[in-house]
Order: structure tokens, then sequence, then C-alpha cells
């Protein structure tokens, strides 16, 4: 940490895994600059508070019972979290501006703003009555926070008759037939949530997205004239700032030796971040590809992403030993050292915003297999925009899944690909770098913070 100046900024996030960690790593680059960090948190996935012993870390209860937590209408989840945690919240934030007011000079942390996740919905109001300065995180690409106000009305409209491979006119690079599939996911109270966290955001003093322009050169500009508030894309800085400390679960550290053993870039890796859930038929199908590929995989297989099971006790044991010869299977990996690895050549990945940036950030080309909300679009940035992996359009069949593999490890189109990621990878890094404009935004944002 810089020397303290003195300014502590209260962090909220919304507790998924997704979300979590970029608000973790949003709390090391603030600590990196003086601010001191206080999170406060639901008891439902709380974080590691020992993982970070130079933040604080204040639980609100949120009153969610086991079948709440477990629900699959993500939309449902955060709705009731907002409802049961405004209380809790408001006082847990009052106790600490309470306290910090009377704290002696030389101690004094002057509580500077809350930086709270989109999805906290029922914050405008509190802040307001305690005269506390707001600003937002999404944890979304600018694109998808953008655009994805709209579905509702897209629901309404939706079109039978449009071709499958157009582009969504309200939503680009999304095609109908992403939009269909997306449509289908169970959201009850969409309509009402999306129209509060709107509010929410266009009455913040600003919104961050751990993004740059490099990545969002189409939907900045337009993001700053709707949103009429300041942004700043401060970039994804995994390498100065790992955000693997974040995990809810145990991560599996035998893969790294593991994957010693590899030859360089030969390792396909699988994984489906913390949200998406599969049948049993789907993972066995991935399963014979990944197999019948011939190429070495590491595929982690989160207990809860085949639903109804325990954990690959789906996949025949006839396979399963056929498996082992050439890959491992892990129930969560330590991604970020993954994709960093040197015998890492390729992702097949659920295109979790996370994952696609920290492949990104590490050069690793992908094979786009997205199952629900924003992976969809995101998918489409990988493989429409900028080139830098080939898409499964949802064909998960063993065939498909086996050529892709080998598409993108010898095919012309797979060389390809990998030449574009190495300069997106570049790009990406520069703008991170002292006068990149991920850069000049954190400083915008630093210079903002400390100002309130
Ligand atoms: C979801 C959405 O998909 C995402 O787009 C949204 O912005 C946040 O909520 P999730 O499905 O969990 O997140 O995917 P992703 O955004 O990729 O985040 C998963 C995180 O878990 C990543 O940081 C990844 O590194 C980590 N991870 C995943 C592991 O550390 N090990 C694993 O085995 C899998």
């Amino acid at each position: 940490m810089e020397k303290s100046n003195g300014l502590q900024v209260i962090l909220f996030p919304l507790p998924i895994q997704g979300c979590i960690n970029p608000m973790l790593q949003l709390a090391k680059i603030l600590h990196s600059r003086g601010f001191s960090i206080t999170v406060i948190h639901t008891r439902f996935n709380a974080p590691k508070a020992s993982s970070h012993p130079l933040f604080t870390f204040l639980e609100i209860p949120d009153g969610l019972s086991e079948t709440e937590t477990r629900t699959d209408d993500k939309t449902f989840l955060f709705t009731l979290l907002n409802r049961r945690c405004e209380t809790p919240f408001r006082d847990c934030l009052a106790k600490l501006l309470v306290s910090s007011d009377s704290e002696t000079e030389e101690k004094k942390q002057r509580i500077s703003c809350l930086i709270h996740d989109s999805g906290w919905t029922f914050t405008p109001s509190v802040t307001k009555s305690l005269k506390l300065p707001r600003l937002v995180l999404s944890t979304y690409t600018v694109s998808f926070f953008l655009h994805h106000f709209a579905l509702p009305k897209l629901r309404r409209e939706v079109s039978q008759d449009s071709e499958q491979d157009d582009l969504v006119q309200d939503f680009p690079p999304l095609r109908e037939k992403d939009l269909v599939r997306l449509l289908e996911e169970k959201r009850e109270y969409l309509e009402p949530y999306l129209h509060m966290m709107l509010e929410a955001t266009k009455s913040s003093s600003g919104i961050i997205f751990m993004s740059c322009e490099e990545l969002n050169q189409d939907s900045l500009p337009k993001a700053r004239e709707d949103l009429k508030v300041p942004i700043f894309a401060i970039g994804p800085s995994y390498s100065n700032f790992p955000a693997s400390s974040g995990s809810l679960f145990t991560q599996d550290e035998t893969c790294i030796p593991w994957l010693d053993k590899q030859e360089d870039k030969s390792v396909i890796y699988v994984s489906f971040g913390s949200l998406v859930t599969m049948t049993g038929a789907e993972l066995i199908e991935i399963a014979y590809g990944l197999r019948n590929s011939g190429q070495p995989f590491l595929l982690a297989v989160r207990v809860g992403l085949v639903k109804g099971t325990e954990w690959i006790e789906v996949i025949p044991e006839e396979l399963k030993a056929k498996l082992d010869e050439k890959g491992k299977i892990v129930k969560w990996a330590p991604q970020q050292e993954v994709l960093k690895h040197r015998a890492i050549g390729g992702f097949l990945t659920h295109n979790g915003w996370n994952s696609v940036v920290e492949s990104v950030c590490e050069g690793v080309p992908m094979i786009c297999l997205p199952f629900i909300w924003d992976q969809f679009l995101n998918a489409r940035l990988v493989s429409d925009v900028w080139r830098v992996g080939l898409h499964l359009e949802h064909r998960i069949e063993r065939n498909e899944i086996e050529s892709s593999i080998r598409s993108l490890f010898f095919g012309n189109e797979g060389e390809a690909i990998r030449e574009r990621m190495k300069l997106l990878k570049e790009k990406v890094g520069r703008s991170v770098k002292e006068n990149g404009s991920a850069y000049r935004s954190l400083e915008r944002l630093v210079d903002q913070i400390s100002s309130f």
C-alpha cells in the first residue's frame, strides 16, 4: 500500500463469485493507492476475510433460507436480497459513519464514498439520507450493461420471423438466436429490477467497469451519452491484482504440478464458472469430445454443475478410465494461475465476463459455449468482434467439441485466432500501463474519490 491518504472507501459486493472477484480486485487497486477498505457483505456467500488481512469485513444478516439461496432465478434472488438487506445495511453504514466521526484526529479515516455492485438497487435512498457519495461497479461488459435494460421490451417484441443469425438491432453484437436463448431463462421481476438498477446508476456519482476502451470501443461513447454519469473503465489488472483470493470454493492446487508435466500450449482448459448448470448428458458429450480430441485437458466440474448429482458420477466408469489417461478433472481450479501456465493452449468456456477477460489478459484463445445471460453477448465479442475464439453455437455434441478443439490447436483458423489474440493481449496490456486509457481512467477515479 502507498502511504495512507486518510480516506476510507466502503465496498458492497453482490454475493456471487463472479461479482465478488472484481470487487475485491477493485479493493486491492484502491488500497494500493492509499485508501483503507471496508467491505460490507451478506452472510450468504461471505468472502473469506482471512485471505484479506488488510481490509475490514463487516457482515450483515440477509435473512435468506437455504431453499432461497438455491433458486435458479437470479433476479428473484437479487430482488429478495435487496428487500432484506436494506435495513441491516443502512444500520451498518450509519454506525460506521458515526464511529469514523468520533475517532481521534490521528486515527481518523474519513469515509469518502460507497462503491456497490450495480445489482444493489436500494442504495440511493440510504446514501442520500446519510449524505454519502455513491459509485457503482458493474461486473458486466459495457455493452451488456448498457443494452440489457432493453430486455423487457425485447421480450415483448421478439420476432418469430427474423433470421437466426441476424444481429439484434437494439443489442449488438448479440444475434437473434442468442436473444431467444437468453430470454428462455426464468427471470421473474426482471422489469422492476432493471428499472431500479438503471435509476440507481443514473443517480450515482459514476460507474466503474473492470474493462477498458480497447475492449469496448463501440459501446463506451454510447454509455457516456445514455447514462450521463462519469464512466471509469479502469481495465483488467489481473497480473498486478489477482482475484483468486476471493474464491468461495476450495481451489484444487494439484492441477499446477500436473500442468508442469505437459508440453507447452498443449492443454485445453475447460470451465463453466460459478452459476451455470448442465445436464448429465451434456457433461458426457463434453467428456467424449475432450477424450476424442486427443489433447490433454484440465476439466473443472463444480459441485452442482450437473444438477441432482454429487459430482461426476454420471460419467460411465469405462469413459472415466479413458479420461484419466490424458486429462485431469478437478472441482474448482485456481483459474488465473491455470490460464497463465505455459502448458495452456486453449480455453473452452461459458464466457462469464471474468473468464473472458482473464483469458484475454493471458492471451489464451477460446472456444465459446455460453449458457445464460451476459455470456451470450460476451461470446459474440470473442468470436465475432475480436475474433479470438471459435463458437460452438450451442452444439454440445462430442463431434463438434472434438473438431473445434482440433481446429483451434491445429487448423489455419486456429493459427489466425492465436495471432489476433496475441495482438489483443498486447493492446489490453498497454491500456493498464502508465498513460494507457485504463490507467488514465483509474487516475480520474482516484481523483474523484479523493475529492468527495
Ligand atoms: C457470472 C457471469 O457469468 C458473469 O458474466 C457476470 O459478470 C458475473 O456473474 P460466473 O458465471 O461465475 O459469473 O463466471 P465468471 O464471470 O467467469 O467468473 C468466475 C470466476 O471464478 C472467475 O474469476 C474465475 O477465475 C473463477 N474460477 C472459475 C475459478 O477460480 N476456478 C474455476 O474452476 C472456475
